[in-house]
């Protein structure tokens, strides 16, 4: 065992994708003639510093193999172990990082499969950002727009003050050895890694990236993630 940590990418791939309007799970729409998640894993099999990747798929998923075959070789995993949450999901890929040797000290990034306009520059940022960190961290926005709380009848119930607001991105980078019981503590209402580690009282650092870095949700997001492709 070296002690140098190593970098494992965990990509979460296991939901339905409900906001979306889409036909599949979204992360199999196609986009610029290849399934989101594709382009996905193609932007993290660029990054220098990563020595694999795992994705987690639902136990039911019959698609991915078809949908992404450039995903092989030795440093490409995949593991139907999904769970009823993300966080679920990442819990159980955490399980079998370790079953495929992977380390307490070693860092996991976990990246959402819907944020297909990820660049490896962004990724080798956050790592470098992190890698000294004894929390971890995770990309993010600050914030531009002015945000309403609103009401259910969709009025302004008030104006929240946006200074000193972010907006959480994909990766997120903690060491196994944190991310894990962090997420044993209980997943309620946890929709990122980050808030599992607040949770435990930890202050990870944000690393700010563009807002290019969106996660294809809504419907229209779809022909905009697409536009962007095809720009590039
Ligand atoms: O639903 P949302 O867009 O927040 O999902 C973010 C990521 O988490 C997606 O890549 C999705 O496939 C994944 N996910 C999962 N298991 C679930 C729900 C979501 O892996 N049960």
């Amino acid at each position: 065992m070296g002690l140098e940590p190593r970098c494992y990418a965990l990509v979460p791939a296991a939901g339905v994708g409900a906001r979306s309007g889409a036909d599949r799970p979204k992360q199999y729409v196609n986009l610029a003639g290849r399934a989101m998640m594709a382009h996905t894993l193609d932007a993290l099999a660029a990054v220098p510093g990563l020595d694999a990747t795992l994705v987690v798929l639902s136990p039911e998923d019959d698609q991915f193999e078809a949908a992404v075959p450039g995903f092989a070789g030795e440093r490409a995993w995949v593991a139907r172990c999904g769970g009823a949450t993300r966080a679920e999901s990442v819990a159980n890929g955490l399980i079998e990082l370790l079953a495929r040797g992977a380390q307490p000290h070693d860092w996991v990034l976990v990246h959402d499969a819907a944020r297909c306009l990820l660049r490896p520059e962004w990724v080798s940022r956050l790592i470098a950002a992190c890698a000294d960190d004894e929390v971890g961290g995770l990309l993010a926005l600050p914030v531009a727009d002015t945000l309403k709380d609103a009401t259910a009848a969709g009025r302004v119930a008030a104006t929240v003050d946006r200074r000193g607001k972010w907006a959480a991105q994909t990766p997120q980078m903690f060491r196994l050895g944190l991310l894990k019981p962090a997420l044993a503590a209980g997943t309620e209402g946890v929709t990122d890694e980050a808030s599992a580690i607040e949770a435990l009282g930890h202050q990870p650092l944000l690393v700010e990236s563009p807002m290019e870095n969106f996660k294809v949700t809504w419907p229209a997001d779809f022909a905009l993630a697409e536009r962007l492709l095809n720009s590039r």
